[in-house]
């Protein structure tokens, strides 16, 4: 437990040394011809109907700028995010992180296994997700926001954390969580998560 308040804290302080967004950036041209480039992969309005690729829209401003930069650095590898933000500036990462921060954030459908949530609610009751993401799962801050996204890439993003695939700042802390689940909790708590209302 200290351990994750620690990398947490860092994660957060650094965050604050990064900067923060100019009023207005999100209105201007060159940001919406910088964001069609993404809608071609993450969906029109940063929703995204494809597979293993993650809605963007209503995530924190903060959330969204460190993955950025993650993925610019390298510590986050994807094959597809990197050649893409390797060519990004930091203002750019403050601008895309603005304009889709500002955008409506997906809407769970109907669920249509409700005793796999059920079973998901526990673990994220037992695992305390909320202590950090928030208890509308809207996230906050460096905390991703969870409720409504894709199912598969909360289950894809969870294992990349157990496994170590995936580290960045605040990564740390999600090791720690993930480390120690089992796939089936992970299954559950990510169905449970997509279709939070
Ligand atoms: C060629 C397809 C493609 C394009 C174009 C693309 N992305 Fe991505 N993006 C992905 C994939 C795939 C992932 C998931 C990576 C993983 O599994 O770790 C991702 C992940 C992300 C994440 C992390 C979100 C999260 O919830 O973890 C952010 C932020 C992001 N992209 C922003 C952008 C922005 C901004 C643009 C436009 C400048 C963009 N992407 C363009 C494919 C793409
Ligand atoms: C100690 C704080 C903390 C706790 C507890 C926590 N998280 Fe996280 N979570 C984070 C942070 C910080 C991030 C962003 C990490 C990064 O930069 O990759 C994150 C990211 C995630 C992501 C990636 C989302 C995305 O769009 O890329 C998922 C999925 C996730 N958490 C699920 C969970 C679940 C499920 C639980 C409970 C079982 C949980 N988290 C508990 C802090 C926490």
């Amino acid at each position: 437990m200290r351990r994750q308040s620690i990398s947490y804290a860092l994660s957060t302080a650094a965050l604050v040394a990064f900067g923060t967004l100019s009023a207005g950036a999100a209105d201007n041209a060159a940001v919406q011809e910088k964001a069609a480039v993404c809608s071609g992969c993450h969906g029109e309005n940063g929703i995204s109907q494809t597979e293993n690729i993650p809605s963007l829209a209503g995530q924190p401003d903060q959330f969204l700028q460190w993955q950025l930069v993650f993925f610019r650095a390298g510590s986050r590898k994807n094959e597809q995010m990197q050649p893409i933000a390797e060519d990004i500036t930091n203002e750019d990462v403050r601008s895309l992180g603005a304009y889709f921060a500002a955008m409506t954030p997906p809407q769970a459908g109907e669920d249509k296994d409700p005793d796999l949530s059920k079973k998901g609610s526990q673990v994220a009751v037992g695992r305390r997700c909320a202590s950090c993401h928030t208890d509308t799962f809207a996230g906050t801050k460096a905390v991703a926001r969870l409720a409504g996204q894709r199912e598969e890439y909360l289950v894809k993003a969870l294992r990349d954390y157990k496994s170590s695939q995936r580290v960045g700042g605040g990564g740390a802390a999600m090791a720690d969580v993930a480390y120690h689940m089992s796939d089936e909790e992970i299954t559950a708590v990510a169905h449970y998560l997509a279709y939070f209302k």
